[in-house]
């Protein structure tokens, strides 16, 4: 196991609260004696600026060399309309996810007590703990599928699975479940959709090897509904590309702010770890933004690229103990309530670690 990791900041509020994460991971560092070695890289619109490229040479390079990524956010309205394949989402954050194969994003989204009145939904729907596991399918689907063709008469995307991408993330659900309430639901659209018809016989095909798994089916419309109805009925929700992308913005949504949300992007070797949310460029730069979606995902790639379970554990511990405590970044605090600066939070996670 080696110790490099690649620090690709992006754009809008990626920046601040990758430095909050780093603030953080050199306290861990201390604490727990270890070291990593750091290099950071342009992605995004930042690459385009300086490089003119999404995702320059240095960076496919920087990545490919390194043991994990802790990636920031893409994108920004001054890059919404180049070309697909110069753009920040497509020719940056989607090459890089391409580059190391990372079929597996793991989205995990649980509901803090303290911070149910942030959430929509109500104390009714929040009667227990929301604690529920998004496995998306990330290296596939509609957002690869060939072929693709953008015209100003006419456009068109292919959504297109293959029985061996199937397999191989409905094996990593199954044995997710296995280690939390052993309940898998798997979201499909196999009413309509011929990609979704053989994604839910494969998915029961895998199933004959964790019997011991609860399996269920729902269609993403239902899953949508379900989730606000009642989220405390998901464990782990497993899905495609793109229904994954939607109900895990949902399902941070439930838990009150999308800055809440770490992700953990898996491949064959090098993971990358990056918040959920996107780069919210209408308060980048005024230190507004929630850096707890990063820092949970720094936490996410110590223990899963690392083995620093400890250090990992204690940013945990620490997140919920300053939540616990009142510190509110805007996103989650209720009206009247004091609010904290993006480096303020960092600063109060190191404070309990
Ligand atoms: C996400 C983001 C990306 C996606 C965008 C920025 C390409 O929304 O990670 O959820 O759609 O996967
Ligand atoms: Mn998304």
């Amino acid at each position: 196991m080696g110790n490099k990791i690649a620090v690709l900041p992006g754009d809008g509020i990626g920046p601040e609260v990758v430095d909050e994460a780093l603030k953080v991971l050199h306290k861990v560092e201390d604490k727990f004696g270890f070291k990593l070695e750091i290099e950071k890289g342009l992605i995004g619109g930042a690459a385009i600026e300086k490089t003119g490229h999404p995702l320059p040479e240095e960076t496919r390079k920087l990545a490919l060399a390194s043991d994990a990524i802790l990636l920031g956010s893409i994108g920004g309205p001054k890059w919404d309309n180049l070309a697909p394949e110069l753009s920040p989402e497509i020719g940056g954050l989607l090459a890089l996810r391409k580059l190391l194969n990372l079929y597996i994003n793991l989205r995990p989204a649980v509901v803090y007590e303290e911070l149910k009145d942030s959430s929509p939904l109500s104390a009714k729907v929040l009667s227990g703990k929301v604690d529920l596991l998004t496995v998306r399918e990330l290296a596939h689907g509609i957002y690869f599928g060939q072929p693709k063709s953008l015209t100003d008469e006419e456009a068109f995307d292919t959504m297109i699975y293959k029985r061996e991408e199937v397999e191989q993330i409905a094996h990593v659900a199954f044995q997710a479940a296995r280690k939390r309430k052993g309940k898998v639901t798997s979201v499909d659209k196999a009413n309509v959709l011929s990609s979704s018809k053989l994604w839910r016989k494969v998915v029961i095909d895998v199933h004959q090897q964790y019997k011991d798994v609860e399996l269920e089916h729902m269609y993403v419309d239902n899953a949508a509904m379900q989730l606000m109805l009642n989220p405390l009925q998901f464990d782990v929700i497993l899905t495609t590309n793109l229904f994954g992308d939607i109900l895990s913005d949902e399902s941070a949504a439930i838990c009150g702010s999308l800055g809440m949300l770490p992700s953990a992007s898996l491949g064959a070797e090098i993971n990358l770890f990056e918040p959920a949310g996107g780069s919210a460029p209408d308060i980048a730069g005024m230190g507004k933004a929630n850096p707890i979606a990063q820092i949970l995902s720094l936490a996410m790639m110590l223990e899963t690229s690392f083995e620093q379970n400890d250090a990992a554990a204690a940013i945990r511990k620490s997140v919920d103990k300053i939540i616990a405590d009142g510190y509110r970044t805007g996103d989650i605090a209720m009206s009247g309530e004091d609010v904290i600066s993006t480096s303020e939070m960092g600063d109060v996670i190191c404070k309990f670690i």
